[in-house]
């Protein structure tokens, strides 16, 4: 049943490895041939899309990150601002909402204090209206919402979020799409979208078989206290998701930058005992990103970096280079989340912390 192991050690692996079926699941029934139709945000949704300007999202944790990755990816291809933002800032400040701009919330639980209260604050300022992605059907966020869409990743037990999140990234794929639809994406790019949100299961199917390669790699951060997150782009956010998941569940240190910044600071803790990790994906960032590992390499910095098939970096001294399936630009960052999850799994399991339960931190935070 849902709440047992079964051949898994532990729940977060379980739930790590269940991703193919659970972003099935968040594509069934929502796909059209070639585009993605407003109708799966509700009856009333094409009619509201038409109308938004602005998107104001608001989330905790991972579910923050989620946001982060939707913030390139509709400016991008739907071409309306966005701003993200953590429930327990945005709920405390006095905010400007622009005509029709639509509140946004993200949530596995639907019952993060500080998320349910933005949201109600959220009701007093004037928006257009309130879109919830959430998890947990029947939920305080899905009930006071007025336009939501479940992320059908079932239950998860581990604290630290897996399939939740690559689940959040894909329903929001979905909304970019069916926002880009009314806002006039090239019928073209839809297409190619949504062929790539067809085959994404099958992807990461191919990356989760790189799991004994990357237990190998696992054993170099047993013991470091610290570790850098690289990533540019929408894989910004997927840095910072790397640096939390490894945070939540190995205690090490990491904390994420985008590559660009990396000689405004960061560049001065690089040494042997501070492993980096970039994510390398074969897009337009590649070049400069590529120059920024060399900055890294130079001052002895311990560099693995997970990229595309295709991307001529090259194993050597200091560093490691894993390879992934090439996907569509729009969908890496769903697919470069894995490999990191599993890189915090087996870096915890060989710590000997308790993977499902971390100390400290709550599944659901339900009170401030
Ligand atoms: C807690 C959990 C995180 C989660 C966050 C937001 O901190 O440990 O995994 O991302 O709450 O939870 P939500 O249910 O709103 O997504």
């Amino acid at each position: 049943g849902a709440a047992s192991k079964g051949e898994y050690r532990h729940f977060m692996q379980k739930e790590i490895f269940e991703q193919p079926a659970v972003i099935a699941a968040a594509l069934e029934g929502r796909l059209g041939e070639r585009s993605v139709p407003a109708e799966c945000f509700g009856p009333d949704a094409e009619a509201l899309f038409a109308r938004v300007e602005q998107l104001h999202i608001v989330a905790c944790g991972t579910s923050y990150h989620a946001g982060l990755v939707a913030r390139y990816w509709l400016e991008r291809y739907a071409g309306i601002p966005v701003q993200v933002e953590v429930a327990s800032e945005y709920r405390y400040r006095t905010v400007v909402v622009p005509d029709n701009t639509l509140f946004v919330t993200l949530s596995q639980s639907g019952e993060t204090a500080d998320t349910l209260a933005a949201l109600r604050f959220a009701r007093e300022q004037g928006y257009l209206g309130s879109l919830a992605i959430c998890n947990v059907p029947g939920s305080s966020l899905v009930r006071e919402s007025d336009l939501t869409l479940m992320t059908q990743a079932g239950p998860e037990i581990g604290v630290a979020s897996t399939k939740a999140f690559t689940t959040q990234l894909t329903a929001l794929m979905l909304l970019t799409l069916a926002m880009g639809r009314v806002k006039g994406l090239a019928a073209e790019t839809q297409a190619e979208v949504v062929a790539g949100l067809r085959g994404l299961p099958r992807l990461v199917s191919r990356v989760l078989e790189l799991d004994d390669a990357i237990e190998a790699l696992s054993t170099a951060f047993a013991e470091k206290q610290h570790a850098l997150f690289l990533g540019r782009g929408a894989h910004f956010p997927i840095a910072l998701e790397g640096a939390l998941k490894l945070k939540e569940i190995s205690y090490i240190h990491a904390e994420a930058y985008p590559a660009g910044e990396l000689k405004h600071g960061p560049l001065a803790l690089v040494d042997s005992e501070m492993p980096v990790i970039s994510v390398a994906p074969n897009d337009e960032l590649l070049d400069k990103l590529k120059s920024n590992l060399q900055e890294v390499k130079a001052r002895g910095g311990e560099l693995f970096v997970f990229a595309d098939e295709g991307v001529g970096l090259a194993e050597e001294e200091g560093v490691r280079v894993l390879r992934l399936p090439h996907v569509h630009d729009a969908l890496a960052p769903i697919l470069y989340t894995v490999p990191l999850q599993l890189l915090s799994y087996h870096v915890a399991v060989l710590k000997g912390t308790d993977v499902d339960q971390p100390r400290n931190l709550a599944k659901s935070v339900t009170v401030e």
